[in-house]
């Protein structure tokens, strides 16, 4: 089982629309994958049809498993997550999609709990995702804006960590930040933890024969923060933005389409970069703009 947190500081950047998508395409390909949603937002829940409404609904929430866990309770992830595999019906030889899902004020105690117990307590979600052995192949976790007890909470349950950047100057400083970040958590959770950095995702991105500089000198900035980009860049689509609405992502929604070509472009690189060591990572070639100081 691979743990990939999805994560930067810097808001509305598409965190979970990555998360989603990257979880739905692997899970259209055969493979059992686990979506964390550790956003007091639920957004991940939302993509996936889920919304916890009501106090009956709070004992789904996995806010709440985290809380009875940061006391010493036990409570087992399989008793609260959603089994949303019924969104690959249609397809053959699909694998299975659950989701953890998240709820505002349960999610909100859970980061107060664990930011007065410091860092030491940071590795709870990681250990109950351990106790599931081998039942899922990938666990995709989506992570919350701003840094936070929760944001440090993921990155210390995740083997992996993918960033996402926009074409837009606050969002390439707030990835680099969180890159940075990442090579703490091994010290913070007295070696515990030691989630490995994976690379950056351009989202938003328009095709690379419109660029103009923004997205050439954001692009530049990306290799030269060692944020390590990938090769395939997630287009700006409204089919993307609109799948929320269905509770279905884009990547199951147009699997044929360009959605889900990219984002199983996406998922196979970052599948590659986990099998090899970063010096033979491929990254995308620095750009050169005639007229442009980049
Ligand atoms: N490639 C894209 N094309 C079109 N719209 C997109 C794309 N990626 C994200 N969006 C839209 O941008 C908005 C923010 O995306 P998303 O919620 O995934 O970001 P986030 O980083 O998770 O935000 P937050 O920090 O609030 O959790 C959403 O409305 C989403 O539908
Ligand atoms: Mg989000």
């Amino acid at each position: 089982m691979k743990i990939i947190a999805i994560a930067t500081q810097k808001g509305g950047v598409g965190k979970t629309s990555t998360a989603v998508n990257l979880a739905a395409g692997l899970a259209l390909c055969g493979s059992h994958v686990l979506v964390v949603d550790l956003d007091p937002q639920a957004q991940a829940g939302t993509a996936l049809g889920v919304n916890l409404v009501g106090e009956s609904q709070l004992a789904r929430s996995l806010g709440w498993a985290l809380q009875a866990r940061s006391q010493g309770m036990r409570l087992e992830l399989p008793q609260i997550w959603f089994d949303k595999s019924e969104l690959l019906s249609e397809w053959e030889d699909a694998g299975t999609l659950h989701l953890l899902a998240s709820e505002e004020s349960t999610m909100t105690a859970a980061q107060d709990l664990i930011h007065k117990k410091g860092y030491q307590a940071t590795p709870v979600l990681r250990r109950m995702l351990l106790e599931l052995g081998d039942y899922f192949d990938c666990v995709i976790v989506d992570t919350p804006p701003a840094v936070s007890s929760l944001q440090a909470t993921a990155l210390a349950a995740s083997d992996y960590v993918v960033t996402v950047c926009i074409p837009e100057y606050p969002a390439l400083k707030g990835a680099a930040a969180t890159r940075g970040t990442v090579r703490y958590v091994k010290d913070r959770t007295g070696g515990e933890c030691d989630p490995q950095y994976l690379g950056a995702v351009l989202n938003r991105s328009n095709p690379p024969s419109k660029w103009k500089s923004q997205e050439v000198y954001i692009r530049n900035g990306m290799l030269e923060a060692d944020l390590r980009p990938f090769m395939t860049d997630i287009r700006t689509d409204n089919r993307i933005s609109d799948s929320f609405a269905f509770g279905e992502p884009a990547a199951i929604r147009f699997a044929s389409h360009a959605p889900g070509k990219l984002y199983g472009q996406l998922m196979g690189q970052i599948l590659e970069r986990m099998l090899q060591p970063p010096e033979k990572w491929e990254t995308p070639d620095r750009i050169e703009m005639e007229g442009t100081s980049v």
